[in-house]
């Protein structure tokens, strides 16, 4: 959520390399854009209302500078709110990711002391507040740490000063990292901004700030000591990140699907057989989540009552305070997250920390801020997810999860063998005259303003998850619904044509979902069938393999994923970027 770039080099110009860089980060917020840059003492600033990647700003000179893409806390998508923000007196500029809870109580204070803001963010006090740490004799430094000590909640930003041509980064719960390519120094919300220049990194921490001034120097937040730290190299490819023959992020991830199931499963035995263990030992377990990857946390209740017999309990992860004195040292907390950045994910896991409670992670990004939190992280190793829109990884943590599951039961050989089978006819399906059928159903459905997605048993998240896929990228406004409770209020909204999508598996819950379909057929809804086999209540069917009825979960999703991106392709939508989303929801 909000993307930061900054840049410094001895003997070249910032601009391209800001701008290159923010092109990569757009994925964090697409609201609105701004760069900073110093150029013979003076501060230069430039913003533009929209994509960084499709509007053109004019380049700013200068060798040292800041970017930001933004996506709206406070205050409207406006110029006067887009980043970088600058002091009264024009020598600081600042961009920020993440929400300053305390920031009215800090604005009142500097607006006594005659401080002018310009716009409603919350960034600006920043700025404000190191000039007023300035003004009373603070260096930099000190008056950098002096406005982090201040801030509540989770943020990261970096200033830009052009008294003295440097530029200072502060972490604390948003994420941040630097790159180094010889002379030249990046530093970014995430590492995909520079990878295509280098793979030598030094990672933030929280609580640290990070001066950068030719050199790189890393301090401590509460004492202001300085900290060693250690570059590192990471072994990841830059063209990892690209579309290829794609058009689109969402579709070549969907695509990829034929191979990241069998990478996700692919995980150490030991590691596996021992969680298996920890779960079978807590007092309770916990999935937690959110969007798409709460519907997973959802889908491992059934999981684990299907292949376990083993109760575990789901709860939102912004909801997980709640349910806090139910932990126990005992507890195992399973937090699901793509990018394991989610604030709300992160809210949950101090609140089992504080517990002392057991910390499980399922993540696709191995040095995220959840991943490090956690006691045993696993990575689902699908490769970056750039499209806002989860798929690849969402049916790779389903995987997981159906692992762990078998693993329980002292049955991993048994659940490998399960999931390399589903991989295998996963592979098969996603052929181009699949897309093509998808794509001619998503042509005749795709003027409708609502759809309605069914599913019993392990398919009603399912049902859920395919819903926040249409609406995300298609702003269709579609719901999904346990089929047995579709005629307890929604079947009202039924009216000629609407199309239901039914979600079917071979299994105990086959005869009762096509009864539903049946039941809202009578009152002229256009069905929808993914299952297996077809069936004559089906106005279009799509086939799905025949699978075993929890793996049903993975093979009746993705055809909904597909019919989502051809119904937001067909509205004309942006569908790597739907309108107000963000990849990486670092704000509660
Ligand atoms: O990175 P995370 O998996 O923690 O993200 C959680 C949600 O923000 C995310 O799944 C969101 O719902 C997606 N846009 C859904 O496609």
């Amino acid at each position: 959520m909000c993307g930061i770039i900054g840049y410094q080099s001895q003997n070249k110009e910032a601009f391209d390399k800001l701008d290159e860089g923010l092109k990569r980060l757009e994925y964090r917020g697409y609201d609105s854009f701004g760069f900073a840059t110093i150029s013979e003492g003076n501060l230069l600033v430039e913003k533009k209302i929209g994509k960084v990647s499709t509007s053109s700003i004019k380049p700013l000179p200068g060798k040292i500078g800041i970017g930001h893409t933004r996506w709206a806390t406070h205050g409207k998508v406006t110029e006067k709110n887009t980043h970088p923000h600058k002091d009264c007196a024009g020598r600081l500029a600042v961009v920020h990711n993440g929400i300053i809870e305390n920031f009215q109580e800090l604005k009142k204070d500097l607006i006594l002391k005659e401080h002018i803001f310009l716009g409603e963010t919350d960034t600006e006090i920043i700025a404000h507040s190191i000039e007023e740490f300035l003004k009373i004799g603070y260096n930099l430094k000190q008056a950098v740490i002096g406005t982090g000590n201040l801030l509540k909640g989770r943020n990261a930003f970096v200033v830009l000063d052009s008294t003295t041509n440097k530029m200072i980064a502060f972490r604390n719960g948003s994420p941040l990292i630097i790159g180094i390519k010889e002379s030249e120094i990046f530093l970014a919300s995430d590492i995909q901004a520079f990878l295509h220049e280098t793979n030598e990194v030094m990672y933030i921490d929280d609580n640290e700030i990070v001066v950068i001034n030719g050199g790189i120097e890393f301090f401590n937040l509460k004492n202001g000591e300085k900290i060693e730290k250690r570059r590192i190299k990471i072994d990841l490819d830059s063209n990892v990140f690209e579309k290829g023959d794609y058009k689109d992020y969402m579709l070549k991830e969907i695509m990829e699907q034929k191979e990241t199931l069998a990478k996700a499963i692919n995980q150490d035995a030991q590691k596996i057989l021992h969680v298996a263990q920890e779960i079978n030992n807590a007092k309770n377990v916990f999935f937690i989540g959110c969007g798409t990857a709460a519907r997973v946390a959802h889908t491992a209740e059934y999981v684990f009552s299907m292949v376990a017999d083993r109760q575990v309990n789901f709860i939102p992860a912004s909801e997980f305070e709640n349910y806090k004195h139910f932990l126990l040292p005992e507890t195992l907390v399973i937090a699901i997250s793509q990018s394991g950045e989610t604030a709300d994910v992160l809210e949950a896991l101090n609140v089992a920390k504080e517990k002392k409670s057991r910390i499980i992670s399922i993540t696709n990004s191995p040095e995220s801020t959840i991943a490090k939190m956690a006691d045993f992280p696993f990575l689902i190793n699908a490769g970056p997810e750039r499209a806002v829109a989860s798929t690849k990884a969402t049916t790779a943590q389903i995987a997981l999860v159906i692992l762990l599951a078998y693993a329980c039961t002292g049955e991993l050989i048994e659940g490998d063998k399960v999931l390399l089978d589903v991989a295998g006819k996963v592979n098969d399906m996603l052929n181009p005259r699949y897309k093509e059928h998808i794509k001619a159903l998503a042509e005749k459905i795709f003027k409708k303003e609502n759809a309605f997605i069914i599913g019993r048993g392990i398919n009603y998240p399912m049902a859920l998850e395919s819903a926040i896929k249409i609406m995300e990228v298609s702003y269709i406004n579609s719901q999904g619904f346990a089929g047995g409770e579709l005629k307890h209020g929604p079947i009202a909204l039924i009216e000629e044509n609407t199309p239901v999508i039914a979600l079917v598996s071979e299994g105990k819950t086959k005869e009762e979902i096509i009864s539903n379909a049946i039941e809202v057929k009578s009152r002229g809804a256009y069905i929808v069938g993914v299952s297996p086999e077809n069936n004559e209540v089906f106005d279009y069917w799509i086939k799905v393999p025949e699978v075993d009825e929890v793996a049903s979960s993975l093979v009746n999703l993705i055809p909904m994923q597909l019919l989502s991106y051809y119904l937001g392709k067909f509205r004309g939508h942006d569908v790597d970027c739907p309108r107000s989303l963000a990849k990486s929801v670092t704000v509660k």
